[in-house]
């Protein structure tokens, strides 16, 4: 598998968390369960999409205005994540602020998709796309062990 679809693959299951969440009301346990979840996959995900996929990317003069751009939103996530873990669930603010992160989960996972694999498909060979999915995976399982104990 190349990076590519590695990534592909989570940012399918946080759109399909964010479209869950939406149909969830209040301080239900279903809400606590998905937001948590969520939570975890995004920063994780972030992290190790760094890691593996963006150092690489940031070391060629092509591709770098694109990765500060998108390492720039992934800390306007984590910024958004913060204020909606301090909001009481039960009030209406929490899905207004919820549904402006899950606007700019998939404004960002879209963009991801639609202008950078395409640019580094142009900079990496298959065997280094393979490489970055490889580290990944490796990657990953740490940083979501990291965020669970968060
Ligand atoms: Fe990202
Ligand atoms: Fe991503």
């Amino acid at each position: 598998m190349q990076i590519y679809e590695r990534l592909k693959k989570d940012h399918d299951k946080q759109r399909d968390l964010c479209d869950a969440i939406k149909a969830t009301g209040g301080d239900t346990e279903k809400r606590n369960n998905l937001w948590k979840e969520l939570r975890i996959e995004l920063e994780a995900h972030a992290s190790a999409e760094e890691q593996a996929f963006y150092s690489e990317l940031m070391k060629e003069p092509d591709g770098t205005d694109e990765t500060r751009h998108a390492v720039e939103e992934h800390q306007e996530m984590t910024e958004m994540i913060e204020v909606l873990d301090n909001l009481d669930m039960d009030a209406g603010i929490w899905m207004k602020k919820f549904e402006k992160l899950a606007h700019k989960v998939i404004h960002h996972v879209d963009e991801e998709e639609a202008e950078f694999f395409p640019k580094a498909k142009e900079i990496f060979t298959k065997e280094e796309a393979k490489d970055m999915a490889e580290e990944f995976d490796e990657r990953k399982p740490a940083e979501v062990k990291k965020q669970s104990a968060a």
